[in-house]
């Protein structure tokens, strides 16, 4: 065998190797490499962003429109505009060219055509008046399975429904965060004041109790007491989608993980599990929303208990692939053994005190394949399909180029301009996640009309 056929690792000479070695690497290189990163970064996003720096939503065109978002005809939707001055007539580029409008406007619209319309159609998405928002967690402690790009997709093709959407990032690499633009600057700006919050309420609760027993309160350190002031609606952010909020993340939020045990240990009665839920709801979150999507971080440490124990809805995104689904087996196996411990320690408890005891109970658990590829997968997902069962949605959600080309400023399909693509691969690549965000309305609605029911059945008796 020649040299020059030799594979790449046989032929390296020592001495070459040694020279091309820079010198050893001390930490403060890490800072340096982080710096240099910060700065690309910076100027990526600086590159969707406009003049106050803020990130700004593109515009939707009548095609668009009438298409994806009010399904009339687009000669009755020009002719409506015509006949209404006073609805948003949209803006073009040419001189008679095609009219693009600001989501506001579409949103404005959609209740005109809603009130005008023929009653066959639902322009408006459906939520039975007084029942709470639904919350949505998707996790999975595999990373890179599709939890951000399915959790973003969810919410905006919900806002383009017309729900009205909270995201709440939980992961401190703060992806969800970087979509939607927000710039969180430490751990007051996530959701980790409103856990501590839930912590120091309940210290208070058992200092009252001490004092009432004539034992010393355990006084409340400086970040008790500020989280104490702290209501979800500080935490929200706006975004440049006109129906989505954010509650963002940053790499301090990775201290909660620290700092939730060392609460739990001083306070044994503190139900950890349901800080996130609790303090949502008590601020009224669950009335000012239609849905609350929380992405979290690829691990099931104590944020994404929390998430999971919040969550009315679970999804599972995964892989069609050996490695994804063995894992994924394992993380339903810990999900298994965090929650049964958590209601064997509680349980036992009332038990001993003659209370009722409590369940953990989700309205629905669906594992989503993501990044399908027909040619190479089938075989697998057939297998999962089988072994899953109704737990796997038969809906595959395809690997699409246009998630990982979409450009520095788009982070998605729903984001991205269609006359940047061939209209039939923009179609197809949008059609994978209409039917991914389909597969989640059914369930949604699905619920929502079930405890609807249950409610006028309960009222009947
Ligand atoms: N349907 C899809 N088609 C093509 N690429 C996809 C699709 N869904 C996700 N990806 C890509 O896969 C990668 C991982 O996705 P994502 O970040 O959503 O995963 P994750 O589970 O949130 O990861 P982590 O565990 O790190 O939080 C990203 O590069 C994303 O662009
Ligand atoms: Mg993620």
């Amino acid at each position: 065998m020649s040299s020059d056929t030799l594979p790449p690792y046989l032929n390296i000479a020592p001495d070459t190797a040694r020279d091309d070695l820079d010198p050893p690497v001390g930490t403060e290189a890490f800072g340096n490499i982080a710096l240099a990163c910060q700065q690309g970064r910076d100027d990526l996003a600086g590159r969707g962003l406009d003049e106050t720096g803020a990130k700004r939503l593109r515009l939707f065109s009548t095609w668009e429109i009438t298409k994806y978002l009010i399904p009339v005809a687009p000669a009755h939707f020009r002719r409506v505009l015509r006949q209404n001055p006073d609805l948003p007539q949209g803006r073009s580029e040419t001189e008679g060219g095609a009219k693009w409008f600001t989501l506001d406007e579409v949103l404005q619209l959609r209740v005109h055509f809603a009130a005008q319309g023929s009653k066959a159609k639902a322009y408006l998405p459906y939520r039975p008046e007084g029942l709470p928002a639904k919350i949505v967690a998707l996790a999975n402690f595999k990373g890179g399975v599709g939890k951000t790009s399915t959790c973003a997709h969810l919410a905006m093709s919900a806002a383009l429904d017309g729900y009205r959407v909270l995201m709440v990032d939980l992961d401190s690499q703060g992806s969800m965060s970087s979509i939607f633009g927000a710039r969180v600057e430490d751990e007051w700006g996530t959701v980790f004041p409103l856990l501590a919050r839930h912590y120091g309420e309940t210290l208070q609760a058992d200092n009252q109790r001490r004092l009432e027993r004539g034992e010393a309160p355990v006084p409340l350190d400086d970040t008790l007491s500020q989280a104490l002031k702290v209501r979800t609606q500080d935490v929200i952010h706006k975004t440049h989608w006109p129906n989505i909020d954010l509650i963002g993340a940053q790499l301090n939020l990775y201290w909660s993980e620290f700092q939730i045990p060392v609460w739990r240990m001083q306070s044994r009665g503190w139900k950890l599990w349901d800080a996130l839920g609790d303090v949502l709801a008590a601020d009224g979150a669950l009335a000012d929303y239609d849905i609350v999507f929380l992405d979290t971080p690829p691990a099931l440490g104590y944020l994404t208990i929390n998430a999971l124990a919040a969550a009315d809805i679970l999804l599972v995104p995964l892989g069609a692939s050996f490695l994804e689904f063995d894992s994924t087996g394992r993380f339903f196996d810990m999900l298994h053994a965090t929650f049964a411990s958590i209601e064997e320690g509680e349980n036992t408890a009332a038990r001993a005190l003659g209370r009722p005891e409590m369940a953990f109970e989700w309205d629905a658990v669906r594992a989503l394949v993501t990044r399908y590829d027909a040619s190479q997968q089938a075989e697998m997902a057939g297998l999962m399909q089988a072994y899953l069962g109704r737990t796997l949605s038969p809906y595959r959600q395809d690997f699409t180029a246009l998630i990982g080309q979409a450009g520095e400023s788009v982070n998605g399909i729903y984001e991205a301009d269609y006359r940047d693509f061939n209209r039939e691969t923009y179609a197809r690549g949008r059609a994978t996640f209409d039917e991914t965000y389909a597969e989640f309305k059914k369930l949604l609605v699905g619920i929502w009309r079930r405890e609807e029911l249950a409610r006028g059945q309960a009222a009947a008796e």
